[in-house]
């Protein structure tokens, strides 16, 4: 251990995008379908073992951690495992410390939890909302309340935490209300990312009838605004802009019409402790045995297997109907 991890491209990874549950309340008609095989509860990591896990890939130099699900609000114990991750958090003893713990959320549970992120050193969490339209967000998310969403953001925002909006652009879904939520996030003071739909998993929907590519919808925002191109950095894929009227920030993450996998720093571990090196592509490693076995020294050797398999690059596309996903697990298996 102790040495930073870097795969065969040169590129350093120090980007962990852990996943603590594959399951959600929300059923999100372009990530998942509407009935879901979950894990058994025993193939699922604890929460201890989720933390030993960071501390290992923090030892290897990874300096910032997301959690995701499925939903991650949804894992009991949630706030004891980002308290215990939190503890990392600019700690530079034993080789290394995070620079930040986050976390993506569709929000229907964040407010019973933004204290307890806020003390564990949460400065900012992603919430997907793909909608400000009461029944168009229940449409979308197959039964999300989306007061319920807001009230969450809302508390996150009471508890001193920033958060950026997410939206999936959907062709004929939310298009339209592009332009709103942006003056909507605006207004509240939100960053806002729009993302192009990623074909993963089986879903009811054709992704191609849904995909909008996002230079057009640039275009269609700059025929109203000024896009300024900003060097913001979060270590995620998204390009950021001002948008000068509104003293807005817009990222856009554009897996489909502009590639962002030359700057990949990130490697994914699932709830059951399988490492995906790609968002993209089915290769993966299985670290919860070593972990289980308290074998560290197996569990480095896999981490320096996994950075070998790394691929360059994705090979998503959109644009044959009726076509297989790309890859045949959901989003909500690596959480993105
Ligand atoms: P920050 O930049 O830290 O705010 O995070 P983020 O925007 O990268 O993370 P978030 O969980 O909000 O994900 C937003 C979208 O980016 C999701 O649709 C993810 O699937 C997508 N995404 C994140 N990393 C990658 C990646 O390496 N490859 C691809 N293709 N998509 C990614
Ligand atoms: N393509 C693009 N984004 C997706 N998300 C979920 N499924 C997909 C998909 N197939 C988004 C969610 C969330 C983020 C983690 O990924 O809306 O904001
Ligand atoms: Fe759940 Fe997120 Fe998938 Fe929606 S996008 S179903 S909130 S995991």
């Amino acid at each position: 251990g102790g040495t930073g991890l870097a795969d065969a491209f040169g590129r350093r990874i120090t980007y962990l995008r852990l996943s603590v549950t594959d399951r959600c309340d929300f059923r999100c008609r372009y990530c998942m379908a509407e009935k879901m095989q979950f894990l058994p509860k025993r193939e699922i990591l604890t929460i201890e073992e989720l933390a030993t896990l960071a501390d290992a890939f923090i030892a290897r130099g990874i300096r910032k951690i997301r959690l995701t699900g499925g939903e991650p609000l949804v894992r009991r114990g949630i706030d004891e495992l980002v308290r215990l991750i939190g503890r990392r958090i600019g700690a530079k003893d034993d080789g290394g410390g995070l620079d930040e713990l986050t976390v993506t959320t569709n929000a229907s549970q964040l407010r019973r939890h933004a204290s307890a992120l806020a003390e564990a050193g949460v400065r900012r969490v992603n919430v997907s909302v793909d909608s400000l339209d009461p029944e168009r967000f229940g449409f979308i998310t197959r039964g999300g309340d989306l007061a319920v969403v807001l009230d969450g953001i809302a508390a996150a925002r009471e508890a001193g935490i920033a958060v950026k909006v997410n939206m999936v652009a959907l062709r004929d879904l939310n298009e339209q209300e592009i332009e709103p939520m942006l003056r909507w996030c605006a207004a509240e003071g939100h960053d806002l990312t729009l993302i192009e739909t990623m074909p993963l998993g089986e879903i009811e929907d054709d992704r191609t009838d849904r995909y909008l590519p996002l230079d057009g919808v640039r275009r269609r925002i700059e025929e109203h605004y000024t896009l300024s191109p900003l060097d913001h950095r979060t270590g995620g894929p998204a390009r950021y802009f001002r948008v000068e009227e509104l003293g807005a920030r817009l990222g856009l993450i554009t897996p489909l019409t502009n590639n962002f996998c030359d700057g990949c720093n990130r490697v994914r571990v699932t709830a059951t402790g399988q490492i995906y090196m790609c968002l993209g592509h089915e290769d993966r490693l299985d670290l919860r045995q070593a972990l289980r076995a308290g074998d560290m020294a197996e569990l480095d050797r896999l981490l320096d297997r996994a950075m070998r398999l790394k691929p360059e690059r994705h090979a998503f596309r959109i644009d044959t109907p009726g076509a297989a996903p790309a890859v045949s697990r959901h989003m909500s298996v690596t959480g993105g």
